[in-house]
């Protein structure tokens, strides 16, 4: 019988925001984590970019490489945190032939291809774990793709980007603008190098797309999750919302669609700001933390709350799939396999029912709120409240003959509000169109 190995080869990808903190807690930790495993932990190899830049104690020097395709040939564990989505895949893809395991936190990867990932991982017989991939620290992905495996999940509803959070955040509670708000959360390592995917809800909807294809085993790709950054969130907005009582955060929704009279079934995955009711727990989520519901059929509802990004948080989650990887390389067997058995079809959002929040600036003249009303009501859609006040003395230099309206609906159709603003739209008295919102929490 062979022996356990006395000692695994782990061979890091990135040295950045998380890269330089798992490295930290591998050095800080070894003794334990060796314990712990049952072998010890030997990073061979710190694949990066710059060889030149210091990069403290921690990640020695003689370690660096900018060979990453040899470095990850000869290692037992892989741990990719350079992000993107090549080399990061081809070199992920060549660990796993050469019999690696590999822990990632790349979301990007995963949600764009994921399945060629998964099935590298099977073929060859060695794990894929990617816990840090959604929501920095918090364990998720182990939770619904492990402990509610027996489960049936309905909805999975969360905050899980803390740079649009932070932001949200800073803008409700501050008053900050949009790009001091981002240039902080850039400076604390929450952002992205390229806050687009951050902003734009492309980060939300990878770890959508994530959850949704765990939580519903069935394939869920990035280009199936509907999405909505956070760019065309004004301080109006912010302001409409607080008046009403709600907080408007940027949410990821994935949920099974059972379906109904006029209602496909299928699963609804989706990324956009929403209105969420003050009393509601997710208002609550401040500066860059995430939280998770999870409602399942027998378990009910869960939340998971933590710190949803930054370095040490995140390498943490990392630390964790390295240790659970390490475990079964040194005893033996493969974690969890991808599981997309159910094969739900995706229900495209123009299908879903929602409450609205509805900004319009029109021409403040006789008979302007019973065109938008009469607008909607063509369409089916049943207005609940209503606000005008004046745009005048503004300082976007709007004369006393136009007005800010402010509009939310009952549950109604997204395809009749879609085709609603566009009769909106071509209407003289409608100056613009400002803002679709969608209520949720209620
Ligand atoms: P950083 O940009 O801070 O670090 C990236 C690292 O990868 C750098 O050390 C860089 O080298 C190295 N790198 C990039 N491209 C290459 C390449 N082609 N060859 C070799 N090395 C390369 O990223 P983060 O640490 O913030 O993020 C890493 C991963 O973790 C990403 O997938 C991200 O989405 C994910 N993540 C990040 C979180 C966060 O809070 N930051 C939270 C959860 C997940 P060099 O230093 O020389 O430039
Ligand atoms: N940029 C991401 C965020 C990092 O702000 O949440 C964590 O995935």
């Amino acid at each position: 019988m062979s022996q356990p190995p006395g000692e695994l080869k782990v061979v890091v990808l990135g040295a950045g925001t998380v890269g330089a903190e798992v490295l930290r807690i591998l050095a800080e930790q070894q003794e334990d984590l060796a314990h712990r495993i049952g072998a010890r932990l030997t990073v061979t190899a710190v694949a990066v970019q710059d060889l030149e830049r210091d990069r403290g104690p921690h990640v020695p020097r003689e370690l660096l490489t900018g060979d990453a395709s040899s470095a990850v040939r000869d290692a037992d564990l892989v741990i990719e945190l350079m992000g993107g989505i090549e080399p990061a895949r081809s070199l992920l893809l060549d660990a796993l032939r050469h019999g690696a395991a590999v822990v990632t936190a790349n979301k990007a990867l995963l949600a764009a291809d994921g399945p060629t990932l998964y099935e590298a991982a099977d073929a060859n017989g060695v794990d894929l774990y990617f816990e840090a991939a959604v929501a920095g620290a918090i364990p998720i992905v182990r939770p619904v793709r492990e402990s509610l495996a027996g489960d049936s999940i309905h909805r999975v509803l969360g905050i899980v980007n803390g740079t649009t959070n932070y932001i949200l955040d800073a803008m409700t509670r501050t008053g900050a603008d949009f790009e001091q708000a981002l240039a902080t959360a850039t400076e604390l390592g929450y952002a992205e190098a390229d806050p687009t995917a951050d902003v734009e809800g492309h980060d939300a909807a990878a770890k959508a797309s994530i959850l949704a294809s765990l939580a519903f085993h069935s394939r869920v790709g990035l280009e199936d999750v509907h999405c909505e950054g956070i760019t065309a969130v004004s301080s109006r907005d912010i302001e409409a919302a607080r008046r009403m009582g709600r907080t408007i955060k940027l949410l990821s929704i994935v949920e099974r669609v059972s379906g109904g009279a006029d209602e496909p079934a299928g699963i609804s995955a989706r990324v956009y700001p929403a209105l969420i009711p003050d009393a509601h727990p997710l208002a609550s989520v401040s500066e860059a933390y995430n939280a998770v519901f999870v409602e399942a059929e027998a378990a009910g509802s869960l939340m998971f709350y933590g710190q949803g990004a930054g370095g040490a948080p995140t390498a943490s989650a990392v630390l964790g799939d390295v240790v659970t990887a390490a475990r079964q390389r040194v005893r033996g067997g493969v974690g969890p396999r991808e599981s997309r058995y159910a094969g739900l079809e995706i229900v495209p959002l123009d299908q879903l029912r929602s409450k609205f929040y509805l900004g319009l600036h029109v021409h403040d003249e006789p008979g302007v709120l019973a065109q938008v009303a009469g607008t909607l009501s063509d369409h089916g859609i049943s207005i609940s409240t209503i606000h005008q006040e004046p745009a005048e003395g503004n300082d976007e230099g709007n004369t006393a003959d136009s007005a800010f309206i402010g509009i939310t609906t009952h549950r109604a159709r997204e395809q009749a509000m879609q085709s609603a603003l566009d009769v909106l739209r071509a209407r003289p008295v409608v100056m613009s169109i400002d803002s679709l919102l969608r209520i949720e929490g209620e």
